[in-house]
């Protein structure tokens, strides 16, 4: 189901509904959705796979060295999580995380995603990922350019505007009142319905921005990007707590967004 533009001057941003649950979501007709892909296993993708085990899910860890140098990794994790190629990620999964730099993205395996959910956790930093001009001119997205190379999946803008170390210390019970509310964008409502119960499950609530072009509104230095969840303290230290936001304060972040060119 393409979702036309649902964000207009109304300013208001939608909440699918989520239920509680522990890691065996439903989507698309009622398919049991019980392991999480990884492509990419380093800050994100490391925190998402945690929080996904801990919810109960087999995580299938993937990145670009090869397996072997996620065995760390995966000792940290337990039995839940096991480590593959891109390829075997993506064919695992019944949800797929895509968290690498953004200039890798035309390297993600496009076959075994075909009809796949794909969560696309990725920001553009030129200084990193070098210039893309649809990106520099802002006449498309950062996942528009990956819902293009993958044009026969269903990709979900998500994880990308809060810091790794936040999303894993943020997490939270479903009801909790000090439960932190993370954006989405996609083209596919059924999609972000399955996003939305992922999110739950895994200790987040989710506020639904609209289709992917207006995934600019929690792109890279916006409002909504990062600050919202810093919490004080130096990061990474034993003093460090991260900020919960609920979608009030996030909605407001998101509604003070502007484009880069009018910055
Ligand atoms: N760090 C954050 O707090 C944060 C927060 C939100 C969003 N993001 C965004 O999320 C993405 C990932 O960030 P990160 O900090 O997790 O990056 P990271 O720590 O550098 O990890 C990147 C991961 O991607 C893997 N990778 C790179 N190229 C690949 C390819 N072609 N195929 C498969 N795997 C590949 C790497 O594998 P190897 O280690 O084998 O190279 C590594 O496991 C970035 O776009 C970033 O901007 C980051």
């Amino acid at each position: 189901m393409r979702e036309q533009a649902r964000f207009g001057s109304r300013g208001r941003f939608a909440t699918h509904g989520a239920r509680a649950g522990s890691g065996a979501v439903t989507a698309n007709k009622g398919v049991l959705m019980a392991t999480v892909g990884l492509i990419g296993a380093g800050n994100i993708g490391g925190t998402v796979a945690r929080l996904a085990v801990a919810a109960g899910y087999e995580v299938v860890l993937s990145n670009r060295r090869g397996p072997e140098v996620l065995e760390p990794l995966l000792a940290r994790l337990g039995k839940q999580a096991r480590a593959a190629t891109p390829e075997e990620a993506a064919q695992a999964g019944d949800i797929v995380v895509v968290t690498v730099p953004l200039h890798q993205y035309r390297s993600i395996p496009v076959e075994p995603l075909l009809g796949k959910i794909v969560i696309d956790t990725n920001n553009y930093y030129p200084g990193r990922d070098g210039n893309i001009p649809e990106l520099d001119s802002e006449e498309s997205t950062t996942s528009e350019l990956l819902q293009a190379h993958l044009s026969e999946s269903k990709v979900v803008k998500g994880f990308n505007n809060i810091s790794f170390w936040d999303l894993g210390q943020l997490a939270r019970a479903a009801g909790a009142p000090d439960r932190t509310t993370l954006p989405i964008a996609g083209d596919d409502l059924e999609a972000k319905r399955a996003v939305t119960e992922f999110f739950n499950t895994i200790g987040y609530d989710a506020v639904d921005v609209g289709p992917l072009a207006e995934g600019w509104r929690f792109q890279r230095d916006l409002p909504a990007y990062v600050s919202p969840y810093m919490g004080t303290g130096e990061v990474g230290s034993p003093s460090y707590r991260s900020t919960p936001a609920g979608k009030s304060h996030v909605s407001a972040a998101l509604l003070q967004a502007k484009r880069y060119r009018e910055m």
